[in-house]
């Protein structure tokens, strides 16, 4: 199937390629999104086999792509130790389980569409894109930011000139308060040994769209944040361990009853309720999953260890400043806010399908609407981007035209070493040199730094 899959369309043949052929490790939230492209395209991406443990969500995929038992597998590796049986494998394993994966399917020849972060150190991120161009394969990591009309506008106006040359770009990632609590205080990016620090797992987004935005590399980064208030000694007089039990938790902002238990009772069923049992969640379940699991904790005594505010400051080539705000306190969840400040004009982004485009010299304001993802796809995650993240992946795989990826190797990696000096600066309260942390290390670019200032 994936030599079919692999065919150029020759004379005579019909104008539409075959559809690609691709496997799922990790059939979990990200897993199944990918997948339902193929669901809603079956002329142009073929769903063939899984990897998944969690037998609800293997046998979810296995239902809805109609798999025969040996095409499902409960561990990737199992997968991994046969011959390749599609063009592509949509890695969505959690964080520190995709640089294995990512090396095997590479070796095995099969293209990669990877979920974010690559891996959890630069040594595992310059790994799996030394693999990937080693064995001539498409790495696309989801960044799926890159892949939105709005923000392929953005970057069109940027590139045409629009508003001159571009000296400075302020971006908010807004993270939401009770998305914060879900999945970076009770949840599986709490903790930085069991995935890693939070300008990784949230915001190696927000540096990969400035770089990509600036279009320049980045010299210099400072850097600073911490745990400021999911802690023990931040906890109301007289709450208690668990919101089910707290006299406390009517008032308290985060309380794990009202974002799972009251929805659920009154018939909701989607995420973040989804992500807290193991199959389909019922009130009953849920509030065994409160009384007992982790998401029924108190945010104040949990064992969360990443920040929950920072700030990056960078310097591109030429000077051009850029400065990204990340916290947990905000009402909008992920809706990025992105102003860029050029010498002839100033573009503002709403994150989703709305830009601002002022220009100096007429006075004009211009409101360009983009759009987000097609009316007809259930893939509207991202403001869209997960719909054309896997389109432009698929197109690439389907056309053979690499240009569809936009976060490919080289780029994803670039921006990722950015994110791993920027996080290297917060701990160490200096200014670091990109290019020394990138050629030398982070430990040298730390050393530097300190030299620098003493002298
Ligand atoms: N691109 C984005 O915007 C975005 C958004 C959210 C999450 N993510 C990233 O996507 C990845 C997956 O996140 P998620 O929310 O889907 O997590 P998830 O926990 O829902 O899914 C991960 C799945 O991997 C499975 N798995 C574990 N061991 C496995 C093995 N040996 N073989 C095969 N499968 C195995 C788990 O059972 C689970 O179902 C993470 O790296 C996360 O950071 C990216």
């Amino acid at each position: 199937m994936a030599a079919e899959a692999r065919r150029p369309s020759g004379e005579g043949s019909s104008p539409e390629p075959p559809p690609a052929s691709a496997i799922i490790v990790g059939a979990g939230a990200r897993g199944k999104t990918y997948a339902q492209y193929g669901l809603e395209h079956p002329d142009r991406l073929r769903i063939v086999g899984v990897a998944e443990p969690r037998a609800h969500h293997r046998n979810i995929v296995q239902q809805r792509f109609d798999l025969p038992p040996e095409a499902v597998f409960t561990d990737w590796t199992q997968l991994a130790a046969r011959p390749r049986m599609a063009d592509a494998v949509i890695i969505a394993t959690q964080d520190t389980m995709h640089v294995a994966p990512a090396m095997a399917f590479a070796d095995l020849g099969y293209h990669i569409l990877l979920e974010k972060p690559m891996a959890v150190s630069t040594h595992d991120c310059q790994r799996i894109a030394d693999a990937a161009k080693r064995n001539n394969v498409l790495l696309a990591v989801c960044h799926v930011l890159r892949y939105t009309p709005y923000m392929r506008k953005m970057i069109e106006l940027i590139r045409s000139g629009a508003i001159g040359e571009v000296v400075n770009v302020s971006h908010l990632e807004p993270i939401g308060s009770w998305h914060f609590a879900h999945s970076y205080v009770r949840g599986a990016w709490r903790r930085e040994d069991e995935s890693s620090f939070m300008l990784m797992t949230k915001c190696c987004h927000d540096i990969d769209l400035i770089r990509h935005i600036v279009g320049k590399s980045c010299q210099r980064v400072a850097s600073f944040g911490s745990v400021s208030h999911f802690r023990r000694d931040k906890k109301p007089p007289g709450a208690g361990m668990r919101c089910l039990s707290c006299s406390v938790e009517p008032t308290c902002p985060f309380s794990a009853k009202r974002l799972y238990l009251d929805p659920c009772r009154e018939g909701h069923r989607g995420w973040p309720i989804s992500g807290i049992t193991d199959g389909e969640p019922t009130p009953p379940d849920v509030e065994e999953a409160l009384s007992s699991g982790p998401y029924g904790r108190c945010v104040y005594e949990c064992d969360n260890d990443v920040c929950d505010q920072q700030v990056v400051s960078m310097e591109f080539d030429g000077g051009v400043t850029a400065t990204l705000t990340t916290a947990a306190f905000t009402h909008k969840v992920c809706q990025r806010h992105t102003r860029v400040f050029g010498t002839r004009g100033e573009l503002e982004g709403d994150g989703d399908s709305e830009l601002v485009w002022f220009d100096f010299a007429t006075r004009a304001r211009k409101v360009i609407h983009t759009g987000t993802a097609p009316a007809t796809t259930r893939m509207t995650g991202h403001g869209g981007a997960d719909y054309h993240l896997a389109d432009a992946f698929v197109q690439a795989l389907r056309q053979r035209d690499p240009t569809r990826v936009l976060s490919g190797p080289d780029e994803t990696l670039e921006s990722h070493l950015i994110v791993f000096a920027a996080e290297a600066a917060r701990r160490s309260g200096q200014v670091l040199s990109v290019p020394t942390a990138l050629k030398h290390g982070l430990h040298a670019a730390a050393a530097a730094a300190t030299g620098a200032a003493r002298g």
